[in-house]
């Protein structure tokens, strides 16, 4: 065979490889970009990226996207206040997310901007496909609407005094010409769609909330402002601006080729999952099927909904003064020892509290004492008493049934995004592992084959920890690889490889600084 024909079967086995992988999709919300990024935003952002990981190291195809949402009346009037125009007003602000998100090891595939020509022409052809299937019509708006939510309101909705329910803000009352989506259409499809699809929303409760609203009636809702000039223009009535959450949902599709590469949107939608805050649910499991399924497209396959991280009990605002920047608390605790905290500060789906103290005393308890000290311990008397180079795991070791257990539980917690729930079983191995340790304190036996024996369990223990943390804490999961002397890195292994036996002995293990010094409480 002559050397092309090397290359070409190469690519074959490649290409046959990569179709029996299967794909992953999932992606955040994008971001307002009126203000820099916050912790709620870096919040669904960190669980995303672990999702995105788990499902790499499982061996899928992965295509994990974000990205900002810049158009809108609240962008508009931002960018105004600082003297600006909004494209160079969205031109300083979206980088920031970017950066924020490569400090805090975010591993997205893409990232999407509103602005962006290729989104403007996704936008504007589902329009043209919702409003050929006529399910767009012109019609007369008045009512009230909130600028930082970019939503319109009924007054049942609102607080005494026209409030916002969310912003606590007086809301605007608008009259014009608005082309609407006939949402009220959509109504017993949508219940059949997901009554298709019981598993579609995670989780569970948050699917019975989104039945209550369908059933509770649709209204048509305006997808097209004439007051506003910072946005997508409608294509058969240029006098129309987009409205920003029709413009900001399309951009699931965008990213994936609509618009302009049919082949790559075949294979890519629908989407697995969308991660939503639970202020956004109506927009993504309404109104987001509802316009696909207009469109003739298929709705997205999952959907994750998380609740918030509150401060003090109240959600971040500008106006409040509580926002906090995730970047420094990275200062504080590093970049693991960040993600390991709102990983695990809430169980998604449920609001969680956001407190220094707690950042803290779980940075303590969970990295410096139950990880740290594991690794700590492991290497120091692996050093002491097998002159540094690794014994082997026993087949039948004692710790082999719950690092399994571990292995198990924590597919079965990723599979239903509940990250703190695949955290909470790896660290149960970890403290198993310490009490074994403990029990047979190898530190004060003679060198040989009963020390041997503990060590290498202990040994195969922290590779599996390497594992299945490293979609959570990659930098700390990698270090803890190379200390027990393995080769290469643990984003090119594969989840099979956890199972118990596959520690090589005779590994060169080294001692190294403490992975997480403790922090004065
Ligand atoms: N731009 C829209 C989303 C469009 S998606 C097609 C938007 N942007 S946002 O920046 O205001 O919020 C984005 C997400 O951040 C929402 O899911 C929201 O729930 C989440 N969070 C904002 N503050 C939060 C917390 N304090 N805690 C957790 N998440 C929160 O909405």
């Amino acid at each position: 065979m002559s050397g092309g024909g090397n290359v070409e079967a190469a690519a074959l086995a490649r290409a046959v490889a990569c179709e029996a992988m299967t794909r992953f999709s999932l992606t955040t919300p994008i971001y307002y970009v009126n203000a820099k990024p916050h912790l709620g935003h870096a919040y669904t952002t960190i669980v995303a990226d672990a999702l995105a990981r788990w499902h790499r190291l499982a061996g899928d195809d992965v295509f994990f996207l974000t990205g900002t949402d810049e158009h809108g009346l609240k962008i508009e009037r931002t960018a105004r206040d600082a003297g600006k125009s909004p494209q160079e007003f969205v031109d300083e602000v979206a980088p920031e997310f970017a950066t924020a998100w490569q400090r805090l090891d975010i591993s997205n595939d893409d990232f999407i901007r509103t602005t962006e020509p290729r989104h403007r022409v996704a936008v504007q052809q589902l329009l043209q496909a919702c409003y050929d299937a006529g399910d767009i019509e012109l019609g007369l708006y008045v009512g009230k609407y909130c600028v930082p939510c970019e939503l319109y309101y009924s007054d049942d909705d609102l607080l005494p005094g026209d409030l916002c329910p969310i912003h606590r803000k007086p809301v605007e009352t608008v009259e014009e010409e608005n082309y609407f989506f006939k949402l009220s259409r959509f109504e017993d499809r949508l219940l059949e769609w997901y009554e298709q699809h019981p598993d579609a929303i995670v989780p569970d409760f948050r699917a019975n909330e989104v039945r209550g609203l369908i059933k509770g009636g649709l209204r048509d809702f305006s997808i097209s402002r004439t007051s506003l000039q910072w946005g997508i223009p409608l294509p058969w009535d240029e006098r129309h601006v987009t409205y920003v959450w029709f413009d900001a949902l399309t951009n699931y599709i965008t990213a994936v080729g609509y618009g302009s590469d049919p082949e790559r949107f075949a294979e890519w939608w629908p989407v697995d999952y969308h991660l939503i805050g639970k202020d956004i649910i109506r927009q993504h499991c309404v109104y987001w099927p509802a316009m696909l399924l207009s469109a003739g497209l298929e709705p997205p396959k999952g959907w994750a909904v998380g609740g918030w991280l509150l401060v003090d009990g109240a959600k971040m605002s500008k106006t409040d003064g509580n926002v906090i920047d995730p970047l420094d608390l990275i200062d504080e605790v590093g970049v693991d020892g960040f993600r390991y905290y709102v990983l695990t500060a809430a169980s998604y789906g449920n609001d969680g509290d956001f407190s220094y103290d707690g950042l803290i005393g779980i940075y303590n308890s969970d990295l410096a004492n139950n990880l740290g000290n594991l690794v700590s311990r492991v290497t120091t008397v692996v050093g002491s008493k097998c002159g540094g180079i690794a014994p082997a795991p026993r087949a039948d070791s004692p710790l082999a049934a719950s690092a399994a257990e571990a292995i198990e539980a924590n597919a079965a917690a990723w599979d239903v995004v509940a990250p703190s729930r695949a955290l909470d079983a790896t660290w149960s191995l970890i403290r198993a592992t310490n009490a074994y340790l403990e029990a047979n304190e190898p530190w004060k036996a003679e060198p040989g084959p009963a020390v041997e024996a503990v060590l290498g369990d202990a040994l195969e223990v922290l590779r599996i920890v390497a594992l299945l943390a490293w979609p959570a804490i990659p930098t700390t999961a990698q270090r803890v690889w190379e200390r027990i002397g393995l080769e290469g890195t643990v984003a090119e292994q594969s989840l099979s490889s956890a199972a118990w036996g596959g520690y090589p002995g005779g590994a060169a293990v080294t001692k190294g600084e403490p992975l997480f010094p403790r922090k004065k409480a």
